[in-house]
């Protein structure tokens, strides 16, 4: 393994673009050429400002270019959060041309996104993922949103940045913990679309885990070749889209639970996704060799297999039905058919469910 850089489409017609992905991509990617206008608003946080803003900032030397650095944290992914954006754009004299660009992990990268689908009707932005997680997942797509107290991404659009820079450089910040939840979204594109890359994965965890530029560039490149291609079927998530939060329904029951307190997202994902491979055995479909592969390989990465141990099945059955998945009142699950293969069901025993939720909450 020797590239360390590379490109992946996300194909939408007209509202096509790259990700491009690699060492060093915040000076190699040329941001500049994705920006028409000649203002920029950098959306950071605290955390990431003193890290990465400047190495930004000077890409962006022909620009005049402003900056609003936010509290970190997703108790700050709200409203009153979005307006300190809309504040600096007004203030700022921002118009239509303005890009802003989100340099942060997924809380930065959706508040950005959102405020860009909302400031004068739409401005164009641009993705720089610092996390693994934002890397793979959250800033492909055009997924945004900001949270409300009653729920989470509940506010929120439908609206692609121009380019999605991902500097694997900035990896070497990120705290274990961090890393390890951002690698759950990883096996995940294995389990749900990619038989191959599961077993690639199986193979080479451990430099992964060692953080080695090039097997990151790799299973960067080889998650946003699927999630791109998912996002190219169905953008806006009529159908197959659904499938990329395979164990999300558990794993939100799981953070909902906790009130967001204990476990973080990746880890919840994890144990989410051994259930929804737990059902998929009941159902006939997974066999158990490979719900246990799936359990070894988040095991070596660190992340839980079963849910925490004082959740009870009652704790999901009420828990799950605010899922947003829930159309007209019916609970919709991802199963896998088998590994690399996952759909989307509302076709599930009652019987089974409880089998399910009652094994893994005498197990955890
Ligand atoms: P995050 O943005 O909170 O980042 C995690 C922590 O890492 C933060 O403290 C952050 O400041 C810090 N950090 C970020 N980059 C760093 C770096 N390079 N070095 C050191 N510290 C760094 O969390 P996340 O896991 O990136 O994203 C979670 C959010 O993403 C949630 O709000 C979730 O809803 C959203 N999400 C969105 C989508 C989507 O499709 N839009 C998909 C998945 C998740
Ligand atoms: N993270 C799920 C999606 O983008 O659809």
């Amino acid at each position: 393994m020797t590239a360390n850089s590379t490109q992946v489409q996300v194909a939408l017609g007209d509202r096509s673009y790259p990700i491009s992905i690699g060492s060093d991509e915040i000076r190699k990617a040329d941001i500049a050429r994705y920006i028409s206008g000649k203002k920029v608003l950098i959306v950071t946080n605290e955390t990431i400002a003193p890290l990465y803003l400047e190495l930004l900032e000077g890409q962006l030397a022909d620009k005049q270019v402003d900056m609003v650095i936010l509290a970190d944290g997703e108790q700050h992914k709200n409203l009153d959060t979005l307006n300190l954006i809309f504040d600096q754009l007004i203030a700022g004299h921002h118009d239509r041309k303005t890009t802003l660009i989100a340099l942060g992990g997924g809380v930065v990268g959706d508040m950005t996104g959102f405020a860009a689908a909302c400031y004068q009707r739409g401005v164009p932005f641009i993705q720089i993922p610092t996390t693994l997680l934002a890397q793979v997942d959250s800033s492909v797509g055009g997924k945004t949103a900001v949270n409300h107290a009653m729920g989470k991404n509940m506010i929120g659009a439908f609206y692609q940045p121009q380019a999605v820079i991902i500097d694997t450089d900035t990896l070497s910040t990120l705290p274990d913990r961090e890393f390890h939840a951002g690698l759950a979204e990883v096996i995940k594109y294995g389990l749900i679309i990619d038989a191959d890359f599961f077993h690639w994965l199986e193979n080479n965890i451990d430099l992964l885990l060692q953080r080695d530029k090039a097997a990151l560039v790799y299973a960067i490149e080889l998650s946003c070749v699927s999630k791109a291609r998912i996002v190219a079927e169905d953008e806006t998530e009529q159908g197959i889209r659904a499938i990329l939060n395979l164990g999300h329904t558990f794993g939100h029951a799981i953070e909902t639970f906790q009130q967001y307190k204990q476990w973080i997202h990746g880890e919840a994902v994890a144990a989410g996704m051994v259930m929804a491979a737990e059902l998929s055995v009941i159902r006939g479909d997974l066999s158990a060799a490979d719900l246990q592969r799936t359990k070894q390989l988040l095991q070596r990465c660190s992340l839980p297999v079963a849910p925490p141990a004082d959740m009870k099945a009652e704790d999901f059955d009420r828990l799950m039905l605010r899922d947003k998945k829930v159309l007209d009142g019916q609970l919709r699950l991802v199963v896998l058919k088998s590994l690399g293969e996952a759909c989307v069901t509302d076709q599930f025993s009652t019987d089974h469910l409880y089998q399910l939720l009652s094994r893994a909450c005498s197990a955890s």
